[in-house]
């Protein structure tokens, strides 16, 4: 059954290790957790990828500069993001970590079909190396006198030894075909633009090993290099697509989830992706991702984040302050997904009390209890089909799925947010239009459960349209509606969850008996001393 369904498979980036997780880290995790969610609730099967990239320079070097091992290191940052996952109710599939002896023997393998292919050679490498970035750059883009322009504190370290290259300069005809061929490949559009700029400029074979350097995979050609920790944390991909009980190779790994549906990156890594990457799998006879998409930077207060200027957002705090679904719900309502986006605390409250305490929580609130009242504590006897096609609500409600299905496939989740509380906003004024309370009074039951049942309803469709985003909150409100269902619990959705019906308004089945109504959402406070 499990495999004849659609297949998904997305991924993060496999985060550094050199220091615990932020919120940038956060940000990807989250917005891919969302989209995972999204295409489980359509029916697919979905495998999410995250992990940790654990070679390298930089974690050498901040494990020695602590005393440790480089390993203790990635085991205690490793364990980090994993409970930061878990705070933010991330469901990933694999967690993959390039110190696995699994993820070895795969680059071992892929190293070997590139060489084969004659795409490797030995030669001199000169140039200006970024360790943060684990990437060297060139002259003219330093900032300030010999800084990287990303990490403007770092001073770029020069850098004079032999490497192994990989021959990227052969593949830029296939890369441009590739790009042509599959206009949505790199996504949005303008991160597309920049790298066909880049590529039109010409390739230029980059140098995918290092000596002196312990901290890495051997070359199996010659162990006294290192293979260079992107080469090596890309096919972290690859690893993570094996099955528990699989022998390591390529075949195996290959054998379901290939090609990847989705590669979710920041747009400072968008040139590793759509570049080297199907680059390196070109070489070694490997079809190339289906998707990439490079998302904005977050600033705090309008302001670039950074240690250096003292005004990092720590996602723990933050979490701990405010819940999984309020984190998740503003960073993925308030930006658009390719853009930069701000955070900013005043906002953050403001968003999550106007959106989910007063308009959604209210109104499933008052509208239970008069369905307590009006209705003998269950839904009205009505069926979708009997509301007239006028009803306001039904008319935005029957439009809604197709509409936010688009949102979420374009990856524009604060498209899919505003489509959902335009239904939610629509369905406070119609109660207080038609007061129920006084139609009651009037003896019209009939206008009574009419309204009472489209809310409900649009309540209920809401719900579980922003289940991806905010499953803790959906999944109360389906409770409190009378469903037994957890959005938490993929295995709770089955034989309960028929997708089609559910994404149809008017699914709230006649005279079901409703739950206890209890605030969903509870409005937040701005602490009036430490804001984050
Ligand atoms: N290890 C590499 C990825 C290898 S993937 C095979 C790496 N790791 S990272 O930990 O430095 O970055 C991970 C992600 O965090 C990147 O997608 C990056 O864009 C994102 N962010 C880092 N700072 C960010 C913000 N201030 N805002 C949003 N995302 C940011 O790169």
């Amino acid at each position: 059954m499990e495999n004849q369904k659609k297949t998904f498979a997305i991924t993060t980036p496999l985060y550094y290790v050199n220091d615990v997780p932020h919120i940038g880290s956060a940000y990807t995790t989250m917005a891919a957790d969302a989209i995972a969610r999204f295409k489980r609730l359509e029916g697919n099967a979905v495998l999410l990828i995250t992990g940790t990239d654990e070679h390298g320079q930089k974690i050498q070097r901040t494990a020695e500069e602590k005393g440790i091992s480089p390993q203790s290191q990635c085991d205690k940052v490793a364990a980090s993001f994993d409970s930061l996952w878990q705070k933010l109710n991330i469901q990933y599939d694999r967690f993959s970590r390039t110190t696995a002896a699994r993820h070895e023997a795969i680059v071992k393998e892929f190293f070997q079909r590139v060489w084969d292919n004659g795409d490797i050679y030995l030669a001199q490498k000169q140039g200006w190396y970024c360790v943060s970035c684990e990437e060297f750059k060139e002259k003219r883009d330093l900032v300030n006198d010999g800084y990287c322009p990303i990490h403007t504190n770092k001073k770029a370290e020069w850098r004079d030894e032999e490497n192994y290259f990989f021959c990227l300069s052969k593949y830029q005809t296939q890369l441009e075909i590739l790009y042509e061929t599959q206009e949505d490949f790199i996504q949005p559009r303008s991160r597309r633009n920049e790298v066909l700029n880049f590529v039109q400029q010409g390739l230029q074979d980059f140098s995918i090993s290092r000596v002196n350097l312990d901290w890495g995979i051997p070359v199996p050609t010659d162990p006294k290099h290192t293979i260079y920790v992107w080469f090596d944390a890309l096919l972290g991909y690859v690893t993570a697509l094996l099955d528990p009980e699989d022998e390591p190779t390529l075949e195996k790994a290959l054998a379901r989830w290939w090609p990847i549906d989705l590669h979710l990156i920041g747009k400072d890594i968008l040139r590793f992706h759509a570049v080297y990457w199907p680059a390196m799998l070109l070489s070694a006879g490997i079809s190339t991702p289906k998707k990439v998409f490079g998302h904005g930077f977050l600033t705090k207060d309008g302001q670039k984040m950074g240690k250096s200027m003292g005004n990092t957002l720590d996602p723990v705090a933050l979490l701990d302050r405010y819940g999984a679904d309020a984190v998740r719900y503003y960073f993925l309502r308030e930006i658009e997904l390719g853009q930069d986006g701000d955070f900013n605390e005043n906002r953050f409250v403001d968003v999550l009390n106007s959106d989910l305490a007063n308009d959604l929580g209210n109104l499933l609130n008052r509208t239970l209890k008069m369905a307590n009242k009006y209705c003998n504590n269950q839904s009205p006897n009505l069926k979708g089909e009997q509301i007239p096609a006028e009803n306001p609500l039904k008319e935005i409600g029957m439009e809604l799925s197709d509409r936010v299905t688009v949102a979420y496939n374009k990856l524009n989740f604060s498209e899919a947010c505003k489509e959902i509380i335009h239904l939610v906003t629509n369905s406070n004024k119609y109660i207080d239009q038609q007061a129920p309370w006084s139609l009651y009074k009037q003896g019209k039951q009939a206008e009574v459960e009419e309204v009472l049942y489209s809310i409900l309803e649009s309540i209920r469709l809401s719900a579980y349209l922003l289940s991806p985003i905010t499953p803790d909150l959906s999944s109360q409100i389906y409770q409190q509606l009378g469903f037994k269902i957890d959005f938490n619990q993929p295995s709770s959705f089955e034989p309960n969850i028929n997708f089609d019906v559910h994404k149809s308004w008017g699914s709230l089945p006649p005279l079901q008996p409703l739950g206890e109504a209890k605030p969903v959402f509870l409005r937040l406070e701005l602490p009036e001393e430490s804001p984050l």
